[in-house]
């Protein structure tokens, strides 16, 4: 396993990514072109002296730089989320043989929760070349295959994060074990036959099966087609504790600043009790000057409080007492472009 993380992997990536052509799957930019990763943070509603349609965006990637407030809505087929998701629904992804797709959120559409499965929302494309992972925090999104694109109204109100990374085939092998111990509810998704050696525990997980776990927690890098490590911290219900504070904060040996959606009474307060420390944002900012309160915001991200530690995780779950038991991840980046778009929007927290 190790190996393949060795210098020479990266230059094979690097020269690879210079063959990648338009029609490769890949997370879309605003623009509709393939990009390595790119990020969306939707704004609340309900923001500190304005009122919105629910629907406006906040869009990131490494050649943006910065935060740029998107000229499209995330409820209509135009801008980077319907570019990404079109690839499976326009493109008809989902009725072929040659490529792989997962659907999975704790609240589905058009289906009851159940919270047996992991807190967890996302979707996986790929064939044998490349594909992307949507790691995201939306309610009952995204829709059917056949039902096209869609942006659910209950996904309005709240402020809510996406993170899209495209990588190789091989890593996608790495993300199956991974999703393992978050026991994901894949609410559609097909593992066609030419995959299912390689790729048996997604086709038992995709299938419904629960399977087997040696251990309550895994950590393994991912790398972007571009070569950019990602982190994914995973975790199972059987590991009952914050994973902010019970073990992320501690392995990135950084005190975290951490904005989750909280709900009264069920929030877990900031905590100075382990050596490295977490705090609760409660007031978030973004650019020009769009400012809201953590209550109107569903996203699930965390950043070093020190500068010179520039990391940055978005994820599953909330700092709230029942969110402990769930299983639930986060993705980790060292990416100055992404530490400082979130470091900087933390407005306001609670130090302990
Ligand atoms: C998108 O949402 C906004 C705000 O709720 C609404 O006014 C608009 O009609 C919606 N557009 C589509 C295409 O659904
Ligand atoms: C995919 O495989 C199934 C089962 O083997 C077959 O019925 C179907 O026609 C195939 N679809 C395509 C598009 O090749
Ligand atoms: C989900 O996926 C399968 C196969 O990919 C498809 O046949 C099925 O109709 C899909 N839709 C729903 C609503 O379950
Ligand atoms: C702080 O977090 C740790 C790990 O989750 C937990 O064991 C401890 O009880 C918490 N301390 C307080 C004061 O809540």
């Amino acid at each position: 396993m190790a190996s393949q993380f060795r210098p020479c992997f990266h230059v094979t990536v690097v020269l690879l990514s210079f063959t990648v052509g338009r029609s490769d799957i890949s997370c879309r930019n605003e623009a509709g072109e393939p990009v390595d990763w790119f990020i969306i943070y939707k704004l609340p509603k309900y923001r500190i002296g304005e009122v919105g349609s629910g629907v406006e965006y906040m869009y990131l990637d490494s050649a943006v730089g910065s935060w740029q407030r998107s000229k499209f809505m995330l409820n209509t087929t135009q801008g980077a989320m319907a570019n990404t998701l079109n690839q499976l629904y326009k493109g008809k992804a989902y009725l072929s043989n040659s490529s792989v797709y997962a659907l999975y959120n704790d609240g589905p559409p058009e289906m009851k929760y159940i919270h047996t499965y992991g807190h967890t929302k996302g979707v996986l494309l790929f064939d044998h070349f490349q594909g992307f992972w949507l790691s995201h925090s939306i309610p009952h999104f995204p829709s059917f295959p056949e039902r096209g694109y869609q942006y659910p109204s209950s996904g309005k109100h709240n402020g809510q994060t996406a993170l899209c990374v495209t990588y190789q085939y091989a890593q996608f092998l790495s993300i199956a074990q991974q999703l393992v111990y978050v026991y994901p509810r894949f609410y559609n998704c097909s593992v066609p036959s030419v995959f299912s050696a390689d790729l048996t525990q997604l086709l038992k997980l995709c299938e419904g099966s629960k399977l087997p776990l040696t251990s309550n927690r895994g950590v393994k890098p991912l790398f972007s087609v571009r070569g950019d490590k990602f982190v994914s911290f995973v975790k199972s219900e059987l590991f009952v504790d914050d994973i902010y504070t019970g073990w992320v904060a501690q392995v990135l040996d950084t005190n975290l600043l951490v904005q989750t959606w909280q709900t009264q009474g069920r929030e877990l307060p900031s905590n100075c009790s382990l050596p490295k420390h977490t705090m609760n944002i409660k007031r978030t900012r973004l650019p020009p000057s769009v400012q809201f309160q953590s209550h109107y915001d569903h996203s699930k991200w965390c950043v070093s409080q020190a500068y010179e530690d520039q990391v940055t995780c978005l994820g599953d779950l909330n700092r709230v007492k029942a969110q402990m038991s769930r299983g639930g991840g986060l993705i980790c980046s060292y990416n100055p472009v992404i530490y400082k778009a979130f470091r900087q929007a933390v407005d306001w927290y609670i130090s302990c």
